[in-house]
């Protein structure tokens, strides 16, 4: 069997590794069986802190085949996506496309191997947000709708699924990807020091100070309670409007009551200079400002944090299995089954800076509990090639 697997974008990266480990499991297991397998990278994200850092620490083989994509709009990302895909595809012609997550090179290929007539199987199925102005969603339905196979993480994704006409022979249940990954890498985030990924990724050492406030002599031990930020999306980066008051709660209320670590998006920080709000945050001592930080630096800021403030995906479910308090600033998820009223640790509060503060106070009183989801358990990348493998048995 010929397996094509693509990502394009950081969220996909720590979601391929474990589907590779399964792969070189089942091959090993079953030498007259032998599944080939090309890796493609379209080359959406291509920074070294936000692509290469991830095939390191995760152990990913280089990619077999970079498309070299870059930046672009939408439809530059999705059309050179697809221009360059196709060659890959006429000269593979394999008998699956697998593509993850909701990113441009999810729906880019997915159109590419299915006008191809290419099975394609996607991980992460059925997540919706309801929310079709996000680039995402717009990703993920189209993406659902052209795939053969739908591997979701939740029961919810399937009822959201079955609601679109999907039958239920083509939906899969078989968990979180994103679980593997962080439950086999959890020891190895334990041993890294805090005050170390400070260092190592600090943005302002970078320019000539002072990496953490820190007295000289405290500097492995980072102990005190801290606020963990990450924030991306264009609805809440784009447009000052937004952005300023999201700013000034961050600077006068967050890092007023405790630092505050804000892992720079490459987005972010060119808007925060566009709307001449860098020098405000990059002046604040209490907020520690790190470029884009690697998965087992993000994981182990995740499990210490007092509380994560996020508009990521992946964060959501990682915060409610690690038990971190999650004020996630968009007005809907995808990841419902993270939600507090699910029994997750996150809660909606879009960019409304009232409930923003609202959700933040009430975040200094509470204590999280862990939630873990059924079949949230480290073993998804199995089942997912197991689906796999048993379709085609089905189909013969
Ligand atoms: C993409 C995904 C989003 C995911 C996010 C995580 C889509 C539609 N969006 O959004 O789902 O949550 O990645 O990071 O696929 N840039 C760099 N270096 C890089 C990559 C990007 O400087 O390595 C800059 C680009 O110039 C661009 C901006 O960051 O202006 C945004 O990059 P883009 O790939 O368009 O989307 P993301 O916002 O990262």
């Amino acid at each position: 069997m010929k397996i094509v697997s693509v990502v394009g974008a950081r969220p996909n990266f720590m979601k391929i590794a474990p589907f590779i480990r399964s792969i070189e499991d089942h091959n090993r297991n079953n030498p007259g069986k032998l599944i080939e397998h090309t890796l493609v990278h379209t080359g959406q994200h291509y920074d070294d802190r936000m692509s290469q850092a991830f095939f390191k620490a995760l152990n990913i083989p280089a990619a077999d085949i970079n498309l070299g994509v870059g930046s672009g709009t939408h439809a530059e990302q999705v059309g050179y996506t697809m221009i360059e895909f196709e060659k890959v595809i006429k000269k593979i012609n394999p008998d699956w496309v697998v593509v993850l997550g909701d990113v441009n090179a999810t729906l880019a290929c997915v159109i590419t191997a299915k006008k191809d007539h290419i099975k394609c199987c996607h991980i992460e199925a059925g997540l919706r947000s309801g929310d079709m102005r996000m680039p995402e969603e717009i990703n993920r339905v189209v993406t659902d709708r052209l795939s053969d196979l739908l591997l979701i993480p939740d029961e919810l994704s399937g009822s959201n699924l079955k609601k679109e006409g999907v039958p239920d022979s083509a939906i899969k249940f078989v968990g979180n990807i994103m679980i593997d990954t962080m439950d086999a890498n959890m020891d190895k985030a334990k041993e890294l020091k805090i005050d170390e990924i400070i260092r190592l990724n600090s943005i302002r050492k970078d320019r000539g100070m002072s990496s953490v406030n820190h007295k000289q002599g405290e500097i492995d031990s980072f102990k005190e309670d801290y606020a963990l930020l990450t924030l991306h999306r264009p609805s809440n980066v784009d447009n000052r409007e937004i952005l300023e008051p999201i700013v000034h709660f961050l600077c006068d209320e967050v890092a007023a009551s405790m630092k505050l670590i804000w892992t720079v998006h490459p987005r972010t920080e060119k808007q925060l200079k566009k709307f001449y709000l860098w020098e405000k945050v990059f002046s604040n001592d209490n907020i520690i400002l790190l470029y884009p930080i690697n998965y087992h630096e993000m994981l182990r800021l995740n499990m210490n944090a007092r509380l994560i403030l996020t508009d990521s995906g992946g964060l959501q479910g990682e915060s409610s299995v690690l038990g971190t308090t999650c004020i996630t600033l968009r007005w809907n998820t995808e990841w419902t089954i993270t939600l507090r009223e699910k029994g997750g640790t996150s809660v909606l509060t879009g960019n409304d800076i009232e409930k923003i503060k609202g959700e933040f106070r009430k975040a200094l009183t509470i204590k999280s509990k862990a939630f873990r989801p059924e079949l949230w358990d480290g073993k998804t990348a199995q089942r997912c090639l197991n689906e796999i493998i048993e379709f085609d048995r089905r189909d013969e």
